[in-house]
């Protein structure tokens, strides 16, 4: 598995998770190799997410799309991949309602051209990135490793078809893989659209707060530090051909997380909460809403022996003063 000078290929590196690995995998003492990001810079990437480690000499950025294969051979011969790690997705499910077609172009076919590259250089590490939103919506108990897909959105059934693919390849052609589902992230670098940055965005610019209809669909949260953790234990000490689901062990009703949120936020800015819950409206729907996600995450801790370290509020806490800063410097730099 994954050695300490490997060679990096990180495709969405400069999306909110991937932008999350390259800091973390430069961070590590452990790693002397190199991280090439490759990235497509949809209105998802910014690059500023990259700033810190722009001149690092271990770090290479690429323009260029996942399915350009020209593109990745050219790369190869100029890099050498020991490892690929695949982020590179269309992400927002509101995004795949509105407009389907680029997330099978990103999702599927990227992943398809990804796919014949390693089918085609197997000496190759290939880890998948996906979501626990292909199993569907699950009243009670968990989904685990085994249990049966059933998207229910586009973009869901876009990464379902990409996971069915890598599995697909791991059997028919044996290419060296490994594959993880890891339920909702929040942290630093994450946009703006998705539902706890847009919320903290509301709190400080005091604008509505719009949540689909009465907040009571649940959602586990995990902080992006603790799965980008997972993904480096994956790497190194998962097994060729397995599948990982990484969770937070940490429902949430997103009403319940609203008001939550609110209330760290208040703290923060020494404000009364009432401010920002005057702020909270119901908004239609979602069509096809998913009523809850859940993931058992005993497989990862028991062959992999990890364990998410952030508790929710802290991790909340340390999101808060990120998006926070990042305001006021934004603001600095345009006025
Ligand atoms: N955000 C979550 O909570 C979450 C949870 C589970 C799984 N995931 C999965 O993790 C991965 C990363 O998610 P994220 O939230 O960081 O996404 P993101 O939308 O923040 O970033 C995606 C990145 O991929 C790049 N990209 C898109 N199309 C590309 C293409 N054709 N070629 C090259 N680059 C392209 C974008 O420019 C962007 O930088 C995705 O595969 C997603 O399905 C995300």
């Amino acid at each position: 598995m994954v050695c300490s000078n490997a060679c990096i290929l990180v495709t969405g590196g400069a999306g909110f998770i991937g932008a999350n690995f390259i800091h973390y995998v430069l961070g590590l003492e452990e790693f002397q190799g190199r991280v090439v990001n490759l990235d497509a810079l949809t209105y998802a990437a910014n690059l500023g997410n990259l700033q810190e480690i722009a001149e690092d000499p271990r770090y290479h950025f690429e323009k260029g799309d996942i399915r350009d294969a020209a593109k990745i051979n050219d790369l190869n011969e100029k890099y050498n991949f020991d490892l690929i790690v695949h982020f590179a997705a269309e992400s927002h499910v509101d995004r795949s309602i509105e407009a389907p077609k680029v997330f099978l172009d990103t999702n599927v076919i990227g992943t398809y051209q990804l796919l014949e590259f390693v089918r085609m250089n197997p000496e190759i590490h290939f880890h998948h990135v996906s979501t626990d939103e292909v199993y569907g919506s699950i009243a009670e108990g968990k989904f685990n490793e085994s249990s049966p897909y059933l998207p229910n959105s586009p973009y869901a059934a876009s990464k379902a078809a990409s996971d069915h693919l890598v599995r697909a390849y791991h059997k028919t052609y044996g290419i060296k893989m490994t594959m993880s589902h890891s339920s909702n992230n929040y942290g630093p670098f994450q946009s703006e659209e998705k539902f706890i940055p847009r919320m903290i965005r509301g709190c400080i610019r005091k604008e509505p707060l719009p949540i689909y209809g009465t907040g009571d669909n649940i959602r586990d949260w995990i902080y992006v530090e603790d799965h980008v953790r997972a993904l480096w234990m994956i790497l190194k000490n998962g097994a060729i051909g397995e599948t990982y689901g990484i969770g937070g062990n940490n429902e949430w009703k997103n009403m319940d997380l609203l008001n939550h949120l609110t209330l760290e936020f208040a703290a923060i800015v020494h404000q009364d909460v009432e401010e920002y819950r005057a702020l909270i409206t119901s908004v239609s729907d979602r069509l096809g809403h998913d009523y809850r996600y859940a993931l058992d995450t005993s497989k990862i801790e028991r062959d992999l022996e990890f364990f998410p370290e952030y508790d929710f509020t802290e991790g909340l806490q340390k999101t808060i003063i990120w998006y926070k800063e990042n305001e006021e410097n934004r603001l600095c730099h345009t006025s």
